[in-house]
């Protein structure tokens, strides 16, 4: 039984089909669109999920979106009833979702009436907990979702036990810990869908100074269920003007509305633009905002784990990126076991309505666990060869060798080790916003300046944006002070301080690193490219950063090759092809 999983018509579009409840293939549109989050009908990425299932749009048995209009009606009107830009708003949303069947016709140009899949809405939280529990390694687990906004509401939580989960409550519009954070990303000067991660980069280089003000901008609330929050709305504005979201670039890149009120400056000075600079005021409420935002997220599966005395938690939703609380949740909670899926986000959502329709509505038993996040497009020696042959490469002073496995990872490993920047593109690409060794760039995480280094010559980031470690997994409690799996680089845990100076390049201000810890199993490729790295060096551990130049991460290897010669990037592995300077 084939089931198609599609998030559409909202940010980060993605497509995953899963066959006898076994995940099959799942990507974000914006890898073939090369739109960062894009929007729209991931029309690309279900073909590419049906080419790879082998299957055509009549093999289909199940179609299941992650968006049901009719959730939380009553809430809704009411706030239909203030805002006659909200009901217009929601309105074109229902003829959109309304018209997803005739969509995934046109991207086979079929007819709709003759689609024999039966179509599916899943609630957007209810998705989300689906996507991370129904492919953890969980037999039982509580859940906890938290987000922006999705189908009104922004939380939700409940527990699961095998093919069932039960949920206990949500919290809706207006209350939402994704919009506090969204809000005061802004506030500070950072204007764009996506930004929050910067954020959480500068506030380690802040004091809480705020937290105390920061508590009334969320506050614990004890009617929900005894585990809610609710936003001092006196600091928003979403909840008067409705949770804008527009569309550019032909409605592909969503652009988030303004989300704060003229509170926020009477109180903590005026908003920051992007041009000017950060001063330590901007840090220290960096810092009160993430300090917040970890008092009630940690506060809630507190909670959360009294309540149901389980020892294992499954989380998404945007919030569930947030690493640095993440990292927090083994000391400050019952927890002992913690599973975030590389998608935990909106994309995430495809994979989380399939399996919802799989399980919970078909009742099917559980069989798989996503042990490894590499679900994406791969491409041939021959595809791989061609677009090396296309790119004349060799015009541009570079040596192309094809090497076997061993030669592979040891060269590139002294290619690193000599504080070289390297391209690193295998196999599969991932699946979620990391880049876990598949669409990587390598290099030395001994060199203080190699921060300084990736920045100028490549990724041009924020300096106070963080670089992440990929560690060899058996290595992990000798470098780090937890040493909980973090396949996803969904952790920040401490870096052991006397191992600090060792890896200054991936170790952040705070002295935490967000860490992948990496398996042979999952990436026998990338394992042994770090222990050949470890041979050399003593060191386990390489600094990981996402194979891109302010794009998304690139997909096939016409992509590496392009963004390689444009950046200065010293030498490219593709597959088994070496490619070096002469
Ligand atoms: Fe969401």
């Amino acid at each position: 039984m084939n089931i198609l999983g599609i998030n559409a018509y909202h940010g980060n579009s993605a497509a995953a089909i899963v066959c006898d409840g076994k995940l099959v293939a799942a990507v974000e549109e914006e890898r073939f669109n090369r739109v960062k989050y894009a929007a729209g009908f991931p029309a690309l990425a279900i073909q590419y999920c049906l080419k790879t299932a082998g299957l055509t749009l009549k093999d289909i048995d199940h179609v299941a979106v992650p968006r049901n209009p009719y959730a939380r009606l009553a809430t809704k009107f009411f706030y239909a009833a203030r805002m006659p830009s909200f009901a217009r708003e929601r309105a074109k949303v229902l003829v959109k979702f309304t018209g997803v069947r005739e969509a995934l016709a046109a991207v086979f140009d079929s007819d709709p009436a003759k689609l024999v899949a039966t179509f599916h809405r899943v609630e957007h939280h209810k998705a989300h907990l689906a996507s991370a529990f129904f492919v953890s390694p969980f037999e039982r687990a509580a859940l906890l979702s938290a987000d922006g906004l999705g189908d009104f509401a922004s939380t939700m939580w409940g527990t699961a036990a095998g093919n069932r989960m039960k949920i206990a409550d949500a919290i809706a519009f207006p209350h939402s810990l994704g919009i506090y954070y969204s809000a005061v990303t802004q506030y500070l000067g950072f204007p764009k869908f996506g930004d929050e991660y910067k954020v959480m980069g500068l506030a380690a280089y802040g004091e809480p100074e705020y937290l105390p003000a920061f508590r009334d901008i969320v506050k614990f609330d004890p009617h929900a269920n005894g585990n809610g929050f609710r936003l001092g709305l006196d600091y928003f504005i979403h909840h008067r003007t409705g949770p804008e979201m527009t569309w550019a670039d032909a409605g592909k890149t969503p652009v988030q509305g303004k989300l704060y009120s003229d509170e926020m400056s009477k109180r903590f000075g005026p908003a920051r633009t992007p041009a000017e600079p950060i001063e330590q005021r901007h840090y220290n409420l960096a810092s009160s905002l993430q300090a917040r935002l970890e008092e009630v997220y940690l506060g809630m599966l507190k909670k959360l784990a009294a309540r149901t005395g389980l020892k294992a938690v499954c989380l998404a939703g945007g919030v569930a990126f947030n690493c640095v609380a993440n990292g927090k949740i083994f000391d400050t909670t019952p927890f002992e076991q913690v599973f975030v899926q590389p998608a935990a986000g909106d994309a995430g959502l495809a994979i989380g309505a399939a399996y919802h329709v799989w399980h919970q509505k078909l009742g099917k038993p559980r069989s798989f666990v996503m042990e490894h996040s590499y679900w994406g497009p791969e491409f041939s020696r021959e595809e791989t060869h061609r677009a090396i042959d296309a790119n004349d490469i060799r015009r541009h002073g570079f040596t192309v060798e094809e090497c076997d496995e061993d030669a592979i990872s040891r060269r590139a490993a002294a290619i690193i080790a000599e504080g070289k920047i390297l391209g690193w593109f295998q196999g599969r690409a991932e699946w979620g916003p990391r880049a876990l060794g598949n669409r990587s760039i390598v290099a030395d995480p001994r060199r203080p300046d190699m921060k300084e280094i990736l920045n100028r010559r490549i990724k041009r980031r924020e300096i106070f944006r963080p670089f992440a470690p990929s560690i060899l997994a058996e290595s992990t409690g000798e470098w780090f002070e937890k040493s909980h799996p973090s396949p996803f680089m969904t952790f920040a845990y401490s870096v052991r301080p006397e191992k600090r100076n060792q890896i200054p390049a991936p170790t952040h201000v705070d002295g935490t690193g967000r860490l992948q810890t990496v398996t042979c199993e999952a990436n026998p490729r990338y394992w042994r490219l770090i222990k050949a790295f470890e041979q050399a060096t003593g060191v386990p551990i390489v600094l990981n950063t996402s194979f891109n130049d302010n794009e998304p991460i690139v997909c096939r290897p016409e992509e590496a090759l392009d963004c390689f010669l444009r950046t200065q990037m010293d030498a490219l592995v593709l597959g088994d092809f070496l490619i070096s300077k002469q």
